[in-house]
């Protein structure tokens, strides 16, 4: 009767293909995309009467796997032994990044790992939640907050599951969603022989200086009447920002503080409606806008971004330089983090800039990041992606049993493999209107789109012959145009 209702409630809210709530970021966490998310989550494992694992285990973690006698810190992890017995011989590693985590793995990998009786781990990425080497607030200490360090870790806690807790050699497999989902495919390149096969949903492998096709798929992805209102709203408050009589009133509406830069307060309108694309709310969000009201049109535009992501997505620290560079106030931030913008800032970039017919004003430029990263971290922060990418290989990662998997919605499949690398590196995508950011993460529901279904199963066929589990001739393989391999 629960599991019913609860259903009934995520129905209703339903959106094409529901995100795995770890693929959501900590500000956008409060709203309504989230919590669907998470009690289509509770209602499949109340329906499978299974439940993740709740309990703590803690792995001492080199610093600096480059510099072992800097000494090490706690890792959170968590375990799910149900399926495991004395026949087992599989293992996953789930990825965590960009967040705190909560527990052992759940979604479709659950699924899949629990199907052949697999043991599951999740780690707690380096500087998020309770894994940290030292308080976010002691600035040196994010040196090491690397994309290699990331790597190490995943490797050097797999030796210590293997060797302490497993105690016997197994097929292990690594699979991780979003920035994770490319930590899944460079762990598979990196240490090759560590893994059998790689999990890579929504894998954003390309590190994006000036990430100009992000807007570019928005708009490509959205009706034009959706677009122009859209658009509409963020020309209006160009307009009310410049004028002197009009700022306070109009930031009011939205609840943006002061402090908020005219560039800040772009970015931060230019994700609320970019996020509704990708994790699938595209439908919602052009429902809600269109039509576009005249006189009240930010009151609207606000209403639409706070039910998506929660009252204090419009004040975020995330996207205000003064905010991330006042201690007074990112300081009192630290527990959600700021963690992730110093990976863009030192690394990653992915910085959408505004450009002529972008989805977002053209103040926001890879400047403005620059500037921002330099206030918040230092002069000398800069993300080189050139140098990053020649190392990681960009949008195509040299390794081999990788599956890409992709939502036709997702403007951030432009920042990863978006055609199949060869035979052993497939490229699969859910195509449908509101298929977006790792999808395939989330675990089954009935309203699924049929091409979110097909989707699994080509992970469940690629899986099962990378694990040595089936023969290569029994693989169906997807039939999409984008495989042109097969
Ligand atoms: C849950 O985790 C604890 C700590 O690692 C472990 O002892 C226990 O066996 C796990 N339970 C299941 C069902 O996996
Ligand atoms: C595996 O576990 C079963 C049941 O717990 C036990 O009877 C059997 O002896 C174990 N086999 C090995 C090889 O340890
Ligand atoms: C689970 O395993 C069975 C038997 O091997 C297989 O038929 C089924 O497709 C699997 N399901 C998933 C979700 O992996
Ligand atoms: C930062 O952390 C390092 C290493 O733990 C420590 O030596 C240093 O004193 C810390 N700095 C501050 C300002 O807390
Ligand atoms: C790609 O990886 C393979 C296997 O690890 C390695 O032998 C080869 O040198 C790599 N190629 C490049 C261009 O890095």
């Amino acid at each position: 009767m629960k599991a019913a209702l609860l259903l009934a409630s995520v129905a209703v809210a339903c959106v094409a293909a529901l995100p795995h709530p770890d693929a959501i970021p900590m500000r956008a966490r409060q709203g309504s995309v989230y919590k669907d998310s998470v009690m289509a989550l509770q209602w499949n494992a109340a329906n499978s009467g299974w439940q993740r694992n709740m309990t703590v285990n803690y792995f001492e973690q080199l610093i600096d796997h480059s510099n072992p006698a800097l000494g090490t810190f706690q890792q959170r992890w968590w375990g799910d032994f149900s399926a495991f017995t004395n026949q087992s011989e599989y293992a996953m590693l789930y990825i965590n990044g960009e967040a705190e985590a909560h527990g052992s793995p759940d979604g479709y990998p659950a699924v899949y790992g629990r199907n052949i009786s697999a043991a599951m781990f999740g780690l707690e990425h380096r500087y998020y939640g309770e894994s940290m080497p030292a308080p976010l607030t002691n600035r040196s200490m994010l040196n090491y907050l690397t994309v290699e360090n990331a790597l190490a870790d995943l490797e050097a806690f797999r030796l210590y599951l293997q060797g302490t807790v497993l105690k016997k050699e197994v097929k292990w497999f690594i699979c991780g969603g979003s920035y994770s989902g490319a930590l899944s495919a460079w762990s598979k390149a990196t240490y090759p022989t560590s893994y059998l096969a790689a999990w890579s949903s929504s894998g954003v492998v390309n590190a994006r200086f000036d990430y100009y096709a992000f807007d570019g798929h928005i708009v490509s992805v959205l009706p034009a009447v959706c677009e122009k209102a859209i658009r509409s709203v963020f020309d209006q408050f160009s307009a009310a920002y410049d004028d002197p009589t009009q700022r306070a009133a109009m930031m009011a509406i939205f609840g943006t503080p002061a402090y908020f830069t005219k560039e800040d307060m772009a970015w931060m309108l230019a994700d609320g409606s970019a996020m509704a694309v990708q994790y699938g709310s595209k439908n919602y969000l052009c429902d809600s806008i269109v039509p576009l009201s005249k006189t009240n049109p930010f009151e609207q535009y606000s209403t639409i971004i706070k039910a998506l992501w929660g009252e204090s997505f419009t004040s975020s620290c995330y996207y205000s330089t003064e905010c991330l560079s006042n201690a007074q106030y990112s300081d009192q931030w630290a527990a959600a983090g700021y963690a992730w913008v110093y990976q863009c800032c030192s690394q990653l970039a992915y910085w959408q800039s505004g450009y002529p017919n972008s989805l977002r004003l053209d103040v926001i430029t890879t400047d403005y990041y620059i500037n921002q990263c330099r206030s918040a971290f230092g002069q000398n922060t800069f993300p080189d992606t050139y140098t990053f990418n020649a190392k990681f290989g960009g949008a195509t990662p040299n390794a081999t049993n990788v599956i890409a998997l992709q939502g036709s919605d997702d403007p951030w499949q432009t920042a990863g493999v978006q055609a199949p690398l060869g035979p052993n590196y497939p490229e699969v995508l859910a195509q449908c209107n509101g298929c977006g950011h790792c999808g395939d993460l989330m675990s089954p529901l009935p309203t699924d789109p049929a091409s979110l279904t097909a989707q699994r199963e080509a992970i469940v066929n690629y899986l099962d012959l990378w694990l040595g589990r089936q023969q290569q001739q029994q693989v169906q393989l997807p039939k999409s145009k984008r495989n042109k391999f097969f």
